[in-house]
């Protein structure tokens, strides 16, 4: 669909792991759209029309610091992404505990501080909104040498459950997003370390999981977005609690 330029007019968006992949889709079909965004990564957003936050997502003082940023700068808080996350692949028996925290740490811990940073604000304002929280089709579905990564997932979406029932009363929705395989730079390491311990090339491993989708293709960022913005509209006002995928008919969601 084209993206109605008028869409999300005078709305204040934040969205989390924005300078790659998913969150970059997210942030341009945003903008595309009428928004007043800010992307808050690691790294800096790479769009001159974007408010350009950096710091660490699993940081209680850089998460507060970013939400307060996109409150002054654009008038409030209307929409909330948090898609910050990271992989690694490793089998349980070979994992450090390092890597466990990190995996999970990144995945749920920065989407509480996203949502709770968020929710505060939408209260606050009393205007509603509208908080989307990266989960995966791995949150329902384990995968060998992807423990910690499915654990965290699976959390993401109980947690967003439970916060779209507390916020209802305040008009705020809460969903997360469950993507298959999406064509981002997240694949270059997934690729390689199944490679690793499958004995195949990086690039056997991308096409073994290609013809694992029924639709044929990997998604792209793209496709993603398009369902997170809808979801953000009042179109969607009663779309709350829910784990909405997107993955060419592979998982059963
Ligand atoms: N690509 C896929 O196939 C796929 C599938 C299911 C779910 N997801 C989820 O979608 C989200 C985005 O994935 P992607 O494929 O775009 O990955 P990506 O690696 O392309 O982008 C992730 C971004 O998050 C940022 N980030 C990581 N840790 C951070 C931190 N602590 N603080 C701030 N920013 C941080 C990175 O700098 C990067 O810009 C992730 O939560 C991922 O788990 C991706």
């Amino acid at each position: 669909m084209t993206p109605d330029p008028t869409r999300h007019s005078g709305k204040s968006v934040l969205v989390t792991g924005a300078a790659s992949g998913i969150g970059l889709g997210i942030v341009d079909r945003f903008l595309s759209e009428g928004a007043r965004v800010a992307g808050f990564d690691l790294h800096p957003t790479p769009r001159d029309t974007v408010l350009s936050l950096t710091g660490d997502a699993t940081s209680e003082a850089d998460m507060e610091r970013a939400l307060a940023a996109a409150v002054t700068a654009h008038g409030g808080i209307d929409i909330m992404v948090n898609n910050a996350g990271v992989i690694a692949v490793t089998p349980v028996a070979e994992m450090d505990f390092a890597e466990w925290r990190r995996v999970t740490e990144t995945n749920l811990h920065s989407v509480f501080l996203g949502s709770r940073a968020a929710a505060r604000a939408m209260i606050e304002q009393g205007r509603g909104g509208s908080i989307i929280n990266a989960a995966s089709g791995a949150a329902r579905r384990g995968v060998p040498n992807l423990a910690h990564y499915c654990a965290s997932k699976a959390a993401v979406v109980m947690f967003t459950q439970s916060l779209a029932i507390e916020l209802a009363p305040h008009r705020i929705r809460a969903n997360s997003y469950a993507p298959g395989h999406i064509e981002t730079p997240f694949w270059g390491g997934i690729a390689e370390g199944f490679a690793k311990h499958w004995n195949k090339t990086p690039e056997e491993v991308i096409e073994g999981f290609r013809a694992t989708v029924p639709w044929g293709r990997f998604g792209t960022p793209e496709d993603v977005a398009a369902a997170v913005s809808w979801l953000a509209t009042p179109e969607a006002e009663y779309i709350s609690g829910q784990a909405i995928a997107m993955n060419g008919a592979e998982f059963p969601y």
